[in-house]
């Protein structure tokens, strides 16, 4: 009997925020293929000068969508997204998404403020400031770049709790001057309920993952196809600290164990 060929994903990001996004496209599209690759060796990408972030990117993705014959390509990572696309999709001949801070929406619904809540380097980016200015909607847009919040849901990844009152000391320039939160990195929905602990429940927490599932499903089709592979393939550009751990955590999402980016060399 003929199968109906199924799509194969390229999920992309330094760590594993791009997990948030990952399980938003399964959630949707469960008959698909998914590779997760991340550039951990350069990790944290709020933190790289944007040369060597761009010249990254563009030798995994161009190299990885090759080989592993990628139909399509989500930039899971806000930091990356920011500034890589034009690039990504002068090289590529198949859909490249990416994932931006969810400005507009959030502003449709603030009442007082919003809140970005980024990566160091998201929240510097002309891309994000394009955004505020044209979809913000006059809501005044405050931001807060932190990596200590990317380390934290790295951390939970690997069976940490997320310790909530360093959380809140983070956290606390927004408290009390916003209604609505972006959650502009996508390693932040991994520790959402944290951060609604923290910030008070009627705080409105906003992210992109849905947006992108859909964004997928639209490009690829929502097809039938069938579920031929039940694990997914995961590769780190070097190998991740407190792996084990890890690895315990991806297998409940789906995924074999983590391999390394050089020992895929044909
Ligand atoms: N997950 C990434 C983002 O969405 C970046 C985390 C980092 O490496 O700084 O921005």
């Amino acid at each position: 009997m003929d199968k109906v060929k199924q799509s194969k994903v390229l999920v992309f990001d330094s760590g594993v925020g791009g997990l948030s996004v990952y399980k938003e496209i399964k959630q949707r599209l469960p008959h698909i293929d998914i590779v997760y690759f991340f550039d951990n060796e350069a990790y944290p990408y709020g933190e790289l000068d944007p040369e060597t972030l761009v010249t990254r990117v563009d030798s995994f993705i161009t190299d990885i969508a090759q080989r592993e014959q990628i139909d399509l390509v989500v930039i899971a990572c806000n930091t990356a997204s920011t500034i890589v696309l034009p690039n990504l999709r002068s090289k590529l001949s198949i859909p490249v998404v990416g994932v931006v801070p969810a400005i507009k929406p959030a502003s449709a619904i603030a009442n007082k403020a919003v809140g970005l809540i980024a990566t160091p380097a998201t929240v510097t980016r002309s891309y994000t400031h394009e955004l505020i200015k044209h979809f913000s909607l006059n809501k005044k847009v405050e931001l807060l770049g932190s990596t200590r919040l990317v380390d934290m849901a790295e951390e939970k990844l690997r069976g940490k709790p997320v310790d909530l009152y360093e959380l809140s000391v983070i956290l606390k320039p927004l408290q009390g001057i916003i209604d609505v939160a972006v959650l502009g990195c996508t390693h932040f929905p991994l520790i959402k309920d944290e951060i609604s602990q923290v910030l008070g429940q009627q705080i409105v927490l906003v992210d992109s993952g849905e947006a992108i599932a859909r964004r997928v499903a639209y490009l690829i089709g929502e097809g039938e196809g069938t579920i031929d592979k039940t694990k997914h393939q995961i590769i780190a550009s070097a190998p991740p600290w407190e792996e084990d751990a890890l690895n315990q955590h991806l297998s409940q999402l789906g995924f074999l164990p983590i391999q390394y980016y050089h020992h895929l060399d044909a």
